[in-house]
């Protein structure tokens, strides 16, 4: 590789790589201009950098309930105020609950994913999107959108973000390459819409650029077109896994347990019958080297305290179904 071409890989990133994302977008009906690709380390580089250049200290954000614990790090190390607004289990969030928290709390964002939510893996239909995007550009209120497990649908086509919407650039659309390939190339992307330039400039100052050979391996990697085929695969096997999981969850955990069944993404959103505390099952299953995530993690109010998070993101075999097995036990004990 030439030494060089490092100085052509920096913020707004590898030029190739942007065009091989743009093409993703158009695949989906998405007119992303290549210039408005920002690579970042990671989409939580680039949620991370929305965030600040959206609020300043003190702010509130809406934020899911529950939601991803990175968006909760977040907004407490940016000193914002975390507004929780409910996650429908298979539609995303409550519409009406938003608009009654924009009234109420004058946020200054919303960090939200729309495709296959993290914890409880709800996908917002496209009507639902189109009003979000609709509600929060009739306020001037920016989206941030954490679209990392877009492309793991179970259905005919990928979801679109809620950016599709978006004609005013009020919506900063990240996402990754590491849900679907490998985390640890720290490659990810931003679409920030009005905010670009800026989210451009601040990603600069703060990181210069993403690593340059990763950039240009995965530029590579998806010019030579095995990447649909790969996902293919991963979507097929994940449904195999995510069957496997369920029904062992229905087999192994007492009577009245009640598991989410989400079209995409790799994870189960549990709750747990008969009053059972998600953290103290956590620590005995990590005790035994089992490790599931509990409920308050995704909650800055620690709710959700009968609720796990499970995942089937590796494949199945006799050591998951007996880890499942000891799970269930112990909800029971
Ligand atoms: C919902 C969600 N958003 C963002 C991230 C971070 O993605 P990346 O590895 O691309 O920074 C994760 C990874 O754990 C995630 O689950």
């Amino acid at each position: 590789m030439d030494p060089w071409s490092a100085v052509d890989d920096i913020t707004p990133g590898n030029a190739n790589l942007r065009r091989q994302i743009a093409l993703r977008y158009l695949a989906d009906g998405m007119h992303i201009h290549t210039d408005d690709i920002v690579i970042v380390n990671g989409a939580l580089e680039g949620l991370n950098l929305s965030l600040e250049l959206v609020t300043k200290p003190g702010d509130a954000v809406i934020v899911e309930s529950p939601a991803f614990y990175g968006a909760l790090q977040a907004l407490e190390s940016h000193g914002l105020r975390a507004v929780e607004v409910a996650v429908h289990p298979r539609e995303g969030i409550d519409l009406a609950a938003l608009r009654a928290a924009l009234e109420r709390h004058r946020p200054k964002a919303c960090w939200l994913m729309t495709n296959f939510q993290n914890p409880v893996g709800s996908l917002m239909p496209d009507e639902k999107k189109q009003a979000l995007v609709q509600l929060l550009t009739e306020r001037d209120i920016p989206l941030i959108e954490d679209d990392v497990y877009g492309e793991l649908y179970f259905g005919s086509r990928r979801p679109r973000p809620a950016k599709a919407w978006d004609k005013s650039g009020i919506v900063l659309h990240s996402s990754s390459f590491s849900k679907c390939l490998a985390p640890g190339y720290r490659v990810g992307w931003t679409v920030a819409g009005r905010y670009g330039k800026e989210l451009a400039q601040l990603k600069t100052m703060r990181s210069l650029s993403a690593c340059a050979p990763a950039q240009a391996a995965l530029a590579d990697y998806l010019a030579k077109g095995g990447y649909d085929k790969h996902l293919r695969q991963l979507r097929h096997a994940l449904i195999a896994q995510q069957g496997a999981l369920l029904k062992a969850v229905a087999r192994y955990f007492p009577k009245g347990t009640r598991a989410s069944h989400p079209d995409g993404g790799y994870f189960l959103w549990v709750e747990l019958a008969g009053g059972v505390d998600a953290l103290e099952l956590h620590r005995r299953a990590l005790s035994l080297g089992i490790s599931v995530a509990p409920g308050p993690m995704f909650s800055a109010q620690r709710a959700f305290t009968n609720f796990i998070r499970l995942n089937y993101g590796h494949p199945w075999d006799e050591r998951s179904e007996a880890a499942i097995a000891t799970l269930g036990r112990l909800a029971q004990a």
